[in-house]
């Protein structure tokens, strides 16, 4: 258990929006089968701005939210398993970005795929006992990382950034983190996508392969041990919680873990329909709007909860948000 505030939030979506129409014109699908197999009926994907700038803006926004000066930011931690490039990290970019060379930071990036952002998050709050405010991002442009031939995955992701500033404060955190490493390439991609290129969908050995029918049944299992797990440390029940925000995968995955657990699916959090799945920026984009939404109240209880590829999972319970 930690003890952290969540001082700020922010999120933006990449620059084009693109329907499940617009992917009829592309590939051997349509709308209905997207909307019923998946929930998502668009996306955004980038066309000329990269992960470090989606996350540079998203994070503008986070330290505007928090009311500190962003010199005050003394970590920068980015979740990403889509940066610019192998090295520099993309939180160094970031903090170039941010103007803050000049600035003692301690800046790294982390791969932990769609569960990124919460591996992130529960290094970041350790962090603060060494440090007062934390800068924790997660930003992909997956869009780069897509065969934008292959109806069975184009579908289904978008790019996006959503970051946090945290702080020291009285919200107290329950963490579970667990990988299970996969050999058998369920979620994976060669090598690493260094240009950003839309256009050029000839095969290529980093775009994403998935076993579809796979990771949904790990999705299902992985979720609901999850939140079970953070609800037993913490000593609370699903009915003491106002929200629950999931990784933005599908919502028959969300669907049907709300079903096996008998909680009402209202108290799921969703906004995959308009951004599809983001990896590691969906949790935070996914509170920031919770909370622009007025969704996320004072002093209340919130459950962060993800998987992805490696395969990676893991959950926060977050009680007494905004606690001082
Ligand atoms: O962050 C983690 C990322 N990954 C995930 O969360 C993925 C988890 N898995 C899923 O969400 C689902 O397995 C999918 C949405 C990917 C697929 O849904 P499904 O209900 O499991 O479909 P399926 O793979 O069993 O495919 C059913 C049919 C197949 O055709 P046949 O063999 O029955 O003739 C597919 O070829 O649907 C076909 N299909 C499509 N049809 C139209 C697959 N993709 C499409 C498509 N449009 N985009």
């Amino acid at each position: 258990m930690s003890s952290i505030e969540i001082l700020g939030t922010g999120y933006v979506s990449a620059e084009k929006k693109i329907s499940n129409f617009d992917l009829e014109k592309r590939v051997d699908t349509s709308d209905e089968w997207i909307v019923q197999r998946t929930g998502i009926s668009s996306r955004y994907v980038s066309e000329t701005e990269n992960t470090s700038d989606l996350a540079y803006k998203a994070s503008l926004k986070a330290i505007e939210d928090a009311h500190i000066q962003k010199e005050d930011i003394e970590v920068i931690i980015v979740a990403t398993m889509t940066p610019d490039c192998m090295t520099p990290s993309t939180a160094c970019l970031v903090q170039a970005k941010l103007g803050l060379n000049d600035c003692p930071i301690f800046a790294f990036d982390i791969n932990g795929a769609c569960s990124g952002f919460l591996y992130a998050f529960q290094i970041a709050s350790d962090l603060l006992n060494r440090y007062h405010h934390i800068l924790v991002i997660g930003s992909e442009t997956i869009s780069k990382m897509i065969d934008w031939n292959d109806r069975s995955t184009c579908v289904l992701f978008g790019d996006g950034a959503g970051a946090m500033v945290l702080g020291r404060g009285e919200t107290q955190l329950y963490h579970y983190a667990n990988s299970e490493g996969d050999l058998q390439q369920v979620l994976h991609t060669e090598g690493l996508p260094l240009i950003h290129d839309l256009q050029n969908s000839e095969p290529q050995t980093h775009f994403l392969t998935m076993k579809g029918n796979d990771v949904f049944r790990f999705a299902i299992r992985v979720l609901k041990e999850s939140i079970e797990n953070v609800l037993e440390q913490s000593g609370l029940t699903i009915d003491d919680i106002d929200l629950v925000i999931p990784h933005q995968a599908n919502y028959r995955i969300i669907n049907h873990v709300a079903k096996k657990m008998k909680v009402d699916i209202s108290k799921f959090y969703m906004n995959l329909q308009e951004f599809g799945n983001t990896s590691a920026a969906s949790i935070p984009i996914a509170y920031a709007m919770a909370k622009e939404e007025g969704l996320i109240p004072e002093h209340g209880r919130v459950i962060l909860v993800g998987f992805g590829a490696g395969l990676t999972y893991g959950a926060t319970l977050i009680d007494n948000v905004g606690g001082q």
